[in-house]
């Protein structure tokens, strides 16, 4: 046992970050400590397949920290999920034989990876002619009930695929402003049938999509208060709300919620600390994921929070989006303390390869 050292110990890692080198386990899936790779859009698998390349950049972060992957948002099969044709799909013709090679690019690293489950809403372009799907009408065409069947469906079938090809979990995503979070939005669902009205009806759909996968793999569920196009809406206004949400998710059989927020050291409500994730957790009594802003520079701004939140339990798993698109070895060089090492986020690496 060395008695003196003039350096930090790597194990500890900078600024107390230990507490994310924890092992946690998700729903029965073991995750050897607390990164999570947040899902972010490539736009590099034409014809909505995975290529090799896509199998090699995951591969790299499971190799080298990274807990647990989250894919870029990946499309259920159904022609009104996306007009994108390079955003990979699940169900699609060679799809879940490029998805095989990712999962098994991963797991012979020892990694994780959920595979997140994507449909756009009013966000789909009517580019070549099938409309935009939305709760009311707001930007494109009102579903009946049969269409959300349809929906429910494609989700169920692409879990399916997914277990198939080998993923540990799946997340649904139900944040940003897409299909599941205008359900769950009052200012895109204005319907009066039993999926919109209250905060519990609003959650009716999301809930019935997570009763269809479950059963395939562990359910992780992704929401956020923000919309890519609006920063200041909210789909709870007060934490009694959102518990009226989460309830009806956690009931349909939720495993853990991934809770979105651009900078995750701000609080969800006023009058207290906690953050999103942090509310998650304490209103349902699951795993929570926060995100948000993490490291984006080498100096690690406000990891002593993040540290705070990891210990205490206020949230039990932090995923990381950007800085990990220029940096594939970020978590490996945040515990080991390599901080000269980081490269501070730049716009410009979400067009690059590293
Ligand atoms: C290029 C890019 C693509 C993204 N694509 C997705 C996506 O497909 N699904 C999703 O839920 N979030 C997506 N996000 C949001 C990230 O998952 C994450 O929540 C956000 O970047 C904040 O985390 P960060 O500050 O660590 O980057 C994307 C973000 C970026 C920068």
């Amino acid at each position: 046992m060395p008695t003196t050292t003039t350096h930090r110990s790597p194990a500890a890692g900078p600024l107390g970050l230990a507490a994310a080198n924890v092992p946690f386990t998700l729903a029965g899936l073991d995750l050897p400590n607390r990164f999570v790779m947040a899902p972010m859009t490539r736009f590099r698998s034409p014809g909505g397949v995975p290529t090799a390349e896509v199998a090699d950049y995951y591969r790299r972060r499971a190799e080298n920290g990274v807990g647990l992957i989250v894919t870029e948002g990946t499309l259920v099969g159904h022609p009104s999920a996306s007009h994108e044709t390079t955003v990979p799909r699940m169900t699609a013709g060679a799809a879940e034989a490029g998805w095989r090679g990712v999962t098994t690019a991963v797991h012979a690293v020892g990694g994780r990876i959920a595979a997140q489950l994507w449909h756009l809403g009013s966000e789909r372009r009517p580019v070549d002619g099938v409309e935009a799907w939305t709760p009311s009408g707001v930007g494109g065409h009102a579903m009946s009930t049969a269409d959300i069947d349809t929906i429910v469906a494609a989700f169920a079938e692409s879990a399916r695929v997914a277990a198939r090809a080998g993923f540990d979990a799946v997340e649904i995503h139900g944040a940003h402003g897409y299909l599941l979070d205008e359900f769950l939005w009052p200012a895109t669902n204005h319907r009066t049938d039993a999926f919109g009205g209250s905060p519990a009806r609003r959650a009716a759909l999301p809930a019935e999509v997570i009763r269809a996968v479950r059963g395939e793999l562990p359910v992780i569920f992704r929401f956020s208060q923000f919309k890519e196009r609006d920063y200041q809406a909210r789909i709870a206004q007060s934490p009694a709300e959102l518990a009226d949400i989460l309830t009806v998710l956690a009931d349909a059989g939720a495993d853990a919620f991934h809770a979105s927020q651009r900078r995750f050291w701000e609080p969800a409500f006023p009058g207290s600390p906690l953050n999103l994730a942090g509310w998650a957790k304490k209103l349902t009594g699951l795993p929570s994921i926060t995100v948000g802003s993490v490291g984006l520079t080498s100096t690690l701004p406000h990891m002593s929070r993040l540290t705070e939140g990891l210990t205490t339990g206020e949230f039990d798993l932090v995923a990381v989006g950007r800085i990990l698109l220029g940096n594939p070895t970020w978590a490996r060089l945040v515990t080991e303390n390599r901080l000269t090492e980081i490269r501070d986020y730049d716009k410009a690496h979400e067009d690059v390869y590293f």
